[in-house]
């Protein structure tokens, strides 16, 4: 059983995408997965809307009150649990999800600046520890466009960073934007989705497969 909060401090660096592509990379596996979407903005809900019911998207479950309760009741039916964070760490329900979880990842744009604001978020982290000793948190680099500059510097940037940061990164692809409006995830993207779900499913080892 795992619980994998995906949370951060800034708007639109990709949370909701990593979380659903995620747990889509999951059920691709064969596991039993469910989504809970804690963000009252509900915008993991709503891309699961926009999906055909039967499209094998997993089942998101609005949760912006009452988070500790619908894990509870979520996890003896299912392999792992993705909560979605809202984008702040100091909302209820970020700080709610990172004590039930075992693993939290931060996705973090291509910017010094989005990197130095996860100095925070390891701060919560760190604090939060001594109630959810097993807690693990990776940065998860985000919208990387690997020919730009930044992208080039942000191997050596983050290794400043208080929190580790994940070897593997998720590229800035049009599928993902497309995969929203279509209501699925880059696994049921077909040809097009292919190297999109490699990634993540890099992505997935690294987090579950560590020592
Ligand atoms: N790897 C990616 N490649 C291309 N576009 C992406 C990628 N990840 C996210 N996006 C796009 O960036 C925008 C923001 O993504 P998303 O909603 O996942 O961010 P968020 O962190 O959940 O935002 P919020 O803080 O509002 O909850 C969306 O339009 C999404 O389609
Ligand atoms: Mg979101």
């Amino acid at each position: 059983m795992s619980i994998i909060a995906v949370v951060g401090n800034k708007g639109g660096t990709g949370k909701t995408t990593l979380a659903l592509n995620l747990a889509a990379g999951l059920a691709a596996r064969g596991d039993a997965v469910v989504i809970v979407d804690a963000d009252p903005q509900q915008s993991a809900y709503q891309w699961r809307l926009a999906g055909d019911a039967d499209n094998g998207l997993p089942h998101v479950v609005a949760a912006a009150l009452g988070l500790p309760k619908t894990v509870q009741a979520l996890r003896d039916a299912h392999e792992h649990v993705v909560i979605d964070c809202p984008p702040s760490i100091k909302a209820p329900q970020a700080e709610a999800a990172l004590r039930l979880a075992n693993y939290a990842l931060v996705p973090v744009q291509p910017s010094p600046m989005d990197l130095w604001a996860t100095t925070h978020i390891a701060k919560v982290i760190e604090r939060l520890r001594a109630e959810n000793p097993g807690l693990r948190a990776l940065i998860v680099m985000s919208q990387l466009e690997p020919r730009t500059t930044l992208s080039k510097l942000m191997p050596e940037a983050a290794m400043e960073m208080d929190l580790p940061v994940a070897a593997v990164g998720i590229r800035r692809r049009s599928i993902h934007r497309h995969c929203v409006l279509e209501g699925r995830s880059v696994f049921q993207a077909g040809k097009r989705g292919l190297e999109a779900a490699a990634e993540i499913d890099q992505l997935l080892t690294e987090l579950l497969n560590h020592g």
